[in-house]
């Protein structure tokens, strides 16, 4: 697709239908992740795949019970890490490694819907719950999951504001 309109055809899927992606297309996900910018680049940021039934479910329950997360395939569970950042400080830990795992999960969403893949970010989570689940190093904190599968469903854009109204030119 044409890249403005894979930008605007990409949607919050939410319901997914149980086939597994295919091994290349999951390696085409970890491709984007990896080569989104980063603070420094310095990748203060670490992904887990997680295919595992009884996790994905326990991740679910972690993520004020959206069930639906439990049913794709792979969640995406998308941390920064605090050890890599020490170079910019406060400012690096606390700012630059989410800003670097957004641009990563941004890129995965856009190469995601190319490959007709669906995919939803949910920010809403207990993070010491999903770090406790995965057995996650205390650097790492989870900020994003990504449930990602190929979808059920084809939701209707939902509104945005004008362009007008988000973006003030300065001449
Ligand atoms: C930081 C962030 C957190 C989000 N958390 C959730 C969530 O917990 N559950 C959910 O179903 N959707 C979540 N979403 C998805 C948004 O609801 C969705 O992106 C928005 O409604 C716009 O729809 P679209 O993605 O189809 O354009 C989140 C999105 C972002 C960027």
């Amino acid at each position: 697709l044409e890249i403005l309109k894979l930008v605007k055809e990409r949607r919050s899927v939410r319901k997914y239908l149980p086939d597994p992606l295919p091994e290349g297309t999951v390696s085409e996900l970890k491709e984007a992740l990896v080569w989104a910018p980063s603070a420094g680049n310095l990748q203060s940021r670490k992904f887990y795949f997680v295919f595992d039934e009884n996790k994905k479910t326990k991740i679910a329950q972690a993520a004020l019970n959206q069930d639906f997360i439990a049913t794709a395939p792979i969640v995406a569970v998308c941390c920064t890490d605090a050890s890599i950042q020490s170079r910019y400080g406060k400012r690096g830990i606390e700012l630059y490694t989410i800003q670097d795992v957004a641009l990563s999960v941004q890129n995965y969403l856009l190469v995601a819907k190319d490959r007709g893949i669906g995919t939803t970010v949910v920010g809403a989570f207990d993070e010491e719950r999903v770090s406790f689940i995965l057995g996650l190093p205390s650097n790492l904190r989870p900020v994003m999951l990504v449930p990602t599968g190929y979808p059920d469903e084809n939701p209707l854009p939902p509104h945005r504001i004008g362009i007008n109204e988000a973006v003030t030119e300065i001449k």
